[in-house]
C-alpha cells in the first residue's frame, strides 16, 4: 500500500527508499513513515469537504503521533490541529503551528494548562465538564478575555468497530451528557456569561470505526438537541465538530470505507438537519488522528533469539515489543508483517513474534507465516503509525527508538534514538543514610 512496494534485492521498499539500508543506517527498532500516503490521506478528506462544497477543518488528532516535524507536516498539509495535554500543545507551538487552528481537548486539563492555550491564544477550547468551565471562567475574567469554546457532549451512541451502543445515558468519562441536561445547563452557563463565545458543539464517539452509521446517529442527537436550544436560547452552532475515528485497515480481518464516504454522510446528514431546521450551516469540523497516520508508518526490527516449543509453538524474537507498540499487549490488536530483507521468499513456517520485555503478554503478533527467520534478518511491521511511537515507553529501560519520514527517494530522520544517558537524565543519586 502507499508507495511501498519490493525493489530488485527482494528489499521491502518505502516512498523510494530501502528499508533494510534505513535499519542498517539508523538502528533497529525503527518507525518508517511514508509522508507521501499522509500527504494523500489528509488530501482526501479535505477534497472530499470541497467537492461537497462545505466549509471545514480537517483537525489532525495529534495523539496519534505527535513530533515537531509531523506537526510541520499537518501544516504543510493545511491542517488544524487537535491538542489533548500541555505536551503535545508545547510541540506543536515549537513546531510553529499557527495556534488559531489548535483546538485543545482533554478531559481533565489543568488550569496551567490552560492558561498556556490562552497565552497562546489556540483556536478554540473543547471544553469537557463543569470543572473547567469554572476554571475558565475565572481565567477569562484574569485575562479580559473572551474565550472561543465548543461543548464536549456524549451523545449517547458510541461506536465499537461493527455496532452501535446506543442509552440513554453513556458512561463515559468524557463530555457533557447530551440526555440528562448536562450539556443544556453548559450551554445555557455559557452563553449568559462574557467569558466565553460559544463556537458550536463537539462529539467523539470511538476510534476504528468501519461504518457512517454511528456519525450520521450522533449528528442526529446534537441537532435534536439543537432545534430546541435555538427555540429556547437563540443558539445557532458555527461549528460543528464530529470527531475522529475512522477505521484503517491492519489485517485483512479489516474492511475500511473511503474517507470520502464518511465525510459524503456527515455532510449530507448536517444539510438535511439544517434545512429541516432553517439555520445557516454550520462549518464542519473532523479529527481524524488514525486515518492520516497509521497505515503511513512500518516498524523495522531485528530478528534475534528463538525458541521452538516441539508442537505447540516457534517463538522469534524481535528487538522491541510493547515498549514501542503496546497495542497487541493492550488491546489485542492485530498486525500483518514481512521480512523485509526477504519480502518474497517463500513463506514456509508460521511463527509468533515475541518482544524483548520481561512478560509473556508482550507479543507483537501471533502465527504468523514467514520464510524461515534468523539473526540478521528485518521484520517490517505495517500499519504502526498510529498510537505506536506516542504510546513508546520506557518499559525495561528500554530506549525509544527513531522516527524517520521517507519521501520521493529521501529519508530524514525526524525523532532520534533515546540514548542510555537519555533513561538516567532524569535520575538522582540516592542521598544515602548507611555509612560504609
Ligand atoms: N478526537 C477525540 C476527541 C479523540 O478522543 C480521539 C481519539 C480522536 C479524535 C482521534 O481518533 P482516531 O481518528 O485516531 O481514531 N490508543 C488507542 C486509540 C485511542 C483513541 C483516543 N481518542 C489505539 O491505539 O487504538
Amino acid at each position: 500500500h502507499g508507495t511501498s512496494r519490493v525493489n530488485d534485492k527482494g528489499h521491502l521498499e518505502i516512498g523510494g527508499v530501502d528499508a533494510v539500508e534505513l535499519a542498517k543506517e539508523y538502528g533497529t527498532p525503527l518507525y518508517i513513515y511514508d509522508v507521501a500516503l499522509i500527504r494523500a490521506r489528509a488530501r482526501a478528506f479535505k477534497e472530499a469537504f470541497r467537492k461537497q462544497g462545505v466549509a471545514a477543518q480537517v483537525a489532525y488528532a495529534s495523539k496519534a503521533f505527535s513530533s515537531i516535524a509531523m506537526v510541520q507536516l499537518a501544516e504543510e498539509e493545511g491542517l488544524s490541529l487537535d491538542v489533548v495535554s500541555g505536551g503535545e500543545l508545547y510541540t506543536a507551538i515549537q513546531a510553529g503551528f499557527p495556534p488559531k487552528r489548535i483546538h485543545f481537548h482533554g478531559n481533565n486539563k489543568s488550569r496551567e494548562e490552560l492558561m498556556m492555550a490562552l497565552d497562546h491564544g489556540v483556536g478554540c477550547i473543547v471544553v469537557d465538564n463543569f470543572y473547567e468551565l469554572e476554571l475558565l471562567e475565572q481565567l477569562g475574567k484574569q485575562y479580559g478575555k473572551t474565550i472561543a469554546i465548543l461543548i464536549r457532549v456524549t451523545p449517547g451512541v458510541e461506536a465499537h468497530t461493527h455496532d452501535y451502543i446506543l442509552t440513554g445515558q453513556e458512561d463515559s468519562k468524557f463530555g457533557f451528557d447530551l440526555n440528562n441536561g448536562q450539556a443544556e445547563q453548559a450551554l445555557v452557563r455559557t452563553l449568559s456569561s462574557s467569558s466565553f463565545s460559544v463556537l458550536g458543539i463537539h462529539c467523539h464517539i470511538g476510534s476504528q470505526i468501519f461504518e457512517t452509521t454511528g456519525f450520521v446517529l450522533a449528528a442526529q442527537k446534537i441537532f435534536q438537541k439543537i432545534a430546541h436550544w435555538k427555540e429556547a436560547y437563540g443558539f445557532v452552532p458555527a461549528v460543528v465538530n464530529l470527531g475522529g475515528g475512522f477505521g484503517i485497515r491492519y489485517t485483512e480481518e479489516d474492511d475500511p470505507i473511503p474517507v470520502s464516504e464518511y465525510v459524503d454522510q456527515i455532510v449530507s446528514e448536517v444539510k438535511k438537519q439544517v434545512s429541516k431546521q432553517g439555520i445557516a450551516m454550520p462549518e464542519i469540523w473532523i479529527e481524524p488522528g488514525r486515518s492520516l497516520v497509521g497505515d503511513a508508518g512500518t516498524t523495522i526490527y531485528s530478528i534475534g533469539s528463538r525458541k521452538d516449543v516441539p508442537n505447540v509453538r516457534h517463538y522469534v524474537a524481535v528487538d522491541g515489543g510493547m515498549s514501542d507498540n503496546i497495542r497487541p499487549a493492550l488491546y489485542e490488536a492485530k498486525y500483518e508483517a514481512v521480512l523485509a530483507n526477504r519480502v518474497l521468499d517463500e513463506k514456509n513456517e508460521i511463527v509468533s513474534i515475541a518482544g524483548k520485555c520481561c512478560e509473556s503478554g508482550d507479543m507483537l503478533i501471533w502465527d504468523l507465516p514467514l520464510p524461515k527467520a534468523k539473526p540478521g534478518d528485518y521484520l517490517a511491521v505495517f500499519c504502526t503509525g498510529a498510537y505506536g511511537y506516542s504510546m513508546a515507553n520506557n518499559y525495561n529501560r528500554i530506549p525509544r527508538p527513531a522516527v524517520v519520514f521517507v519521501e520521493n527517494g529521501e529519508a530524514q530522520l525526524v525523532v532520534k534514538r533515546e540514548t542510555y544517558e537519555d533513561l538516567v537524565r532524569l535520575d538522582l543519586p540516592l542521598k544515602t543514610k548507611v555509612n560504609k
